[in-house]
């Protein structure tokens, strides 16, 4: 049974006040708030269980390193990987993506190579693999999209058959929310033994993941998208592929012995843990992912496919507006402008009224490019936004666009 209120409860940052007005928090792209769950996991932590992990002797030390992978193991079941250490814990997705394309993307590229990104990418999963081609004189091969914001399949077909060292992919668009064929998208990449990584830092919080099912490569993601905190992510990569990967870092912990002459590395996933993680993040990280898990995907996507499709109606009736990202398979954002409003000017004013969304391009400039538009205003949603926050909004983003035009 899914309970709106009851999921509504746990999360206290929702019940504020900004500018003496509720809060509606329609920027859930950018970060989620936090349940109760995980703040006292954080709490619970650095009360009771603090210390180093992997290095100690001592009581604490063990408990805290058991905990540590046991999230391994739960986030390894979360999305259906075969093995826990087929799990690396990083800062986040963006440092997953940084390490697939420092190690694995170096152990593979030649000079002039290339690799395949699409039109739609993050920075996050474009900038890291172009400095990566200007590196070996390769080439950054982009696979279009059309004005709806869906991929062209016609064109990744043909930019495949220029046998890119890897496909990187998003598997749901932060500006635009499309969400891709992904699971195609790898068997036509596999069908010329191309390895694809997929980018799934907006998908987590709202879709099932199974590596096994999708047969991707690589799957990175953030747990602060996905009710968990900041600081936290992790890259899955498949054994084989990580076993040949060099280090991406280098320190402590990572190794297996070391001499003046010599270093050799420690065996999976601690060969690309250098130095001491973020222990707390990524404990309640496995808090967050549990929360997912019993809040039920099913549930999460039909309760906001119904806030979706709600709020693009409601929208739809504002004179001069413009939807961009327009797939049909769409996850929950919006990203729109009202006539010549500036997206800044709009985002401004729905603040002051107590809405928090997110203005600008998003870190997906090139998809600004794409529109001719120097950004959008976005409200995403998660699972504990209500219909009442969408009238709220649109009530909001009438007035301030009256006031604007
Ligand atoms: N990537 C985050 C967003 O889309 C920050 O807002």
């Amino acid at each position: 049974m899914f309970d709106l209120e009851a999921i509504r409860e746990q999360f206290p940052a929702l019940h504020q006040k900004v500018y003496n007005k509720p809060l509606v928090y329609f920027d859930n792209a950018a970060t989620t708030h936090k349940p109760l769950a995980i703040i006292e996991r954080i709490s619970h932590y650095y009360r009771c269980e603090n210390s180093n992990i992997h290095r100690g002797v001592h009581y604490l030390s063990q408990q805290a390193t058991e905990a540590f992978e046991e999230a391994r193991r739960f986030a390894a079941s979360m999305i259906n990987a075969v093995k826990a250490h087929e799990i690396i814990f990083t800062k986040g997705a963006t440092e997953a993506i940084n390490l697939a394309a420092h190690s694995f993307g170096r152990m593979r590229m030649k000079p002039g190579s290339s690799i395949l990104v699409t039109a739609m990418e993050h920075h996050s999963n474009l900038v890291p693999w172009q400095q990566l081609c200007l590196e070996y004189n390769g080439k950054l091969l982009v696979t279009p999209m059309d004005e709806l914001g869906q991929i062209d399949l016609q064109a990744y077909t043909q930019l495949l058959d220029q046998q890119p060292v890897i496909v990187a992919i998003t598997h749901t668009s932060n500006a635009l929310g499309t969400i891709n064929p992904v699971k195609t998208m790898i068997r036509m990449a596999h069908d010329r033994n191309i390895p694809v990584l997929v980018d799934g830092a907006q998908a987590i919080a709202h879709t099932e993941i199974d590596v096994q099912d999708l047969d991707c490569d690589f799957f990175a993601f953030s747990a602060h998208k996905a009710y968990g905190p900041m600081g936290a992510g992790l890259l899955y990569g498949k054994e084989k592929w990580l076993e040949a990967m060099p280090p991406y870092q280098f320190g402590g912990e990572m190794v297996d012995s070391v001499s003046f002459d010599k270093t050799t590395f420690n065996v999976l996933p601690f060969k690309f843990e250098a130095g001491t993680p973020n222990v707390e993040a990524v404990l309640g990280m496995e808090t967050a992912l549990r929360f997912i898990r019993n809040t039920g995907y099913e549930a999460i996507a039909t309760h906001e496919k119904e806030l979706l499709d709600y709020a693009t109606a409601q929208l739809s009736q504002i004179p001069g507006i413009r939807f961009f990202g327009q797939a049909p398979e769409k996850a929950s954002v919006i990203s729109f402008l009202i006539g010549d409003v500036h997206p800044f000017d709009l985002g401004t004013l729905l603040d002051k009224m107590g809405i928090a969304v997110r203005t600008g391009h998003h870190c997906a400039q090139t998809v600004m490019d794409f529109f001719n538009i120097p950004g959008t205003v976005r409200a995403s949603f998660a699972v504990y936004n209500t219909t009442h926050e969408i009238d709220t909004f649109v009530a909001a983003v009438k007035k301030a666009a009256l006031m604007l035009s």
